[in-house]
């Protein structure tokens, strides 16, 4: 049998920017016409997603679950370690038998290049939920996030401050995709790494660098960080001390555009990369991207199922 290709979700840069707007404005409908849904009624029903998870999560273990059900389908939530892939089953048996059974894997893994293996030998849709490289889910979230309250983000700047992270390279390669401007603040230790600066100039992204968060903020629509210590990071006292100067309290963002927002994908550590009176200040949408967790990634898996919604 000849096999089509699944439509995974793995990286923002590997598809096109008609793709990324066709799921985006999908899901800002999903997101509209919510309510009536029903469980088993829905475009995938009697479809199974597997979510895979070698690490921790809240928002996207629950919004998978709920936006799939959402969605019509079920869900099974698995652990890395509880499967034989803890105990060294190859990535692509794992891919090959979990094709068996479900109609779509979500995983959560370090090993970035171990997606992209799954990916390669699954034959359903892989969705990439967080590696140490990326995280595309989020950043669609927060794009529909940015565009629900401001309008469109083509032609805006956007300002990350902090550690160099997977969520920022996910910023970078959006910054080419829906054509707006990323300025970047760290500390030289931690700032963003060449081969990440040559991809994001070959890819016509706006990015600037610079180890100054006051010069980053500066006319930016919206400030962005997130944790000092991601997920499989050591090292976290000399992060933090790096990291001080990058908090993100009133001073920076008072920097900003007066109508700049202010995003953190969560979780948050309060009083280390933010403020208390930033994250529940009046520019701050974090609850609202973590909300939108649920409909971007509705739309995201619809259009890896081939049942997105007619424009
Ligand atoms: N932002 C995010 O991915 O959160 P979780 O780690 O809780 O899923
Ligand atoms: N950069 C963080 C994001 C957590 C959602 C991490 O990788 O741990």
């Amino acid at each position: 049998t000849t096999m089509t290709k699944p439509q995974h979700f793995l990286d923002i840069s590997k598809y096109s920017t008609e793709d990324l707007r066709k799921i985006m404005e999908a899901s800002k409908q999903i997101k509209a016409t919510r309510n009536g849904v029903h469980r088993g009624q829905g475009p995938l029903a009697g479809k199974v997603l597997a979510m895979v998870f070698e690490q921790p999560s809240t928002r996207t273990r629950i919004s998978f679950d709920v936006g799939m059900r959402e969605l019509g389908g079920e869900t099974l939530m698995l652990t890395g370690a509880e499967m034989q892939l803890g105990r060294g089953e190859s990535i692509p048996d794992t891919a090959r038998v979990l094709s068996r059974f479900v109609d779509m894997i979500m995983i959560r893994m370090l090993d970035h290049d171990a997606v992209n293996e799954l990916a390669e030998y699954a034959s359903v849709p892989v969705i990439n939920g967080l590696t140490k490289v990326s995280h595309p889910c989020q950043i669609m979230a927060d794009i529909l996030t940015f565009e629900e309250h401001r309008g469109s983000i083509k032609g805006k700047t956007v300002s990350w401050v902090g550690d160099s992270n997977n969520v920022l390279y996910s910023w970078i390669e959006a910054a080419a995709k829906f054509d707006f401007k990323i300025n970047v603040a760290a500390p030289n230790e931690l700032t963003v790494p060449l081969d990440w600066i040559e991809k994001a100039y070959t890819s016509g992204a706006e990015l600037s660098v610079t180890d100054d968060p006051f010069a980053a903020v500066k006319n930016s629509d919206c400030v962005i960080t997130d944790c000092w210590v991601s997920m499989g990071d050591d090292e976290a006292q000399t992060r933090h001390n790096l990291l001080a100067p990058y908090q993100v309290n009133e001073r920076l963002m008072s920097e900003a555009n007066d109508s700049s927002l202010f995003m953190h994908c969560l979780p948050a550590h309060r009083g280390e990369e933010v403020t208390n009176e930033v994250i529940d200040g009046p520019h701050s949408v974090v609850f609202d991207e973590a909300e939108n967790r649920l409909h971007a990634q509705k739309g995201i898996m619809a259009w890896c199922m081939g049942a997105l919604p007619e424009g």
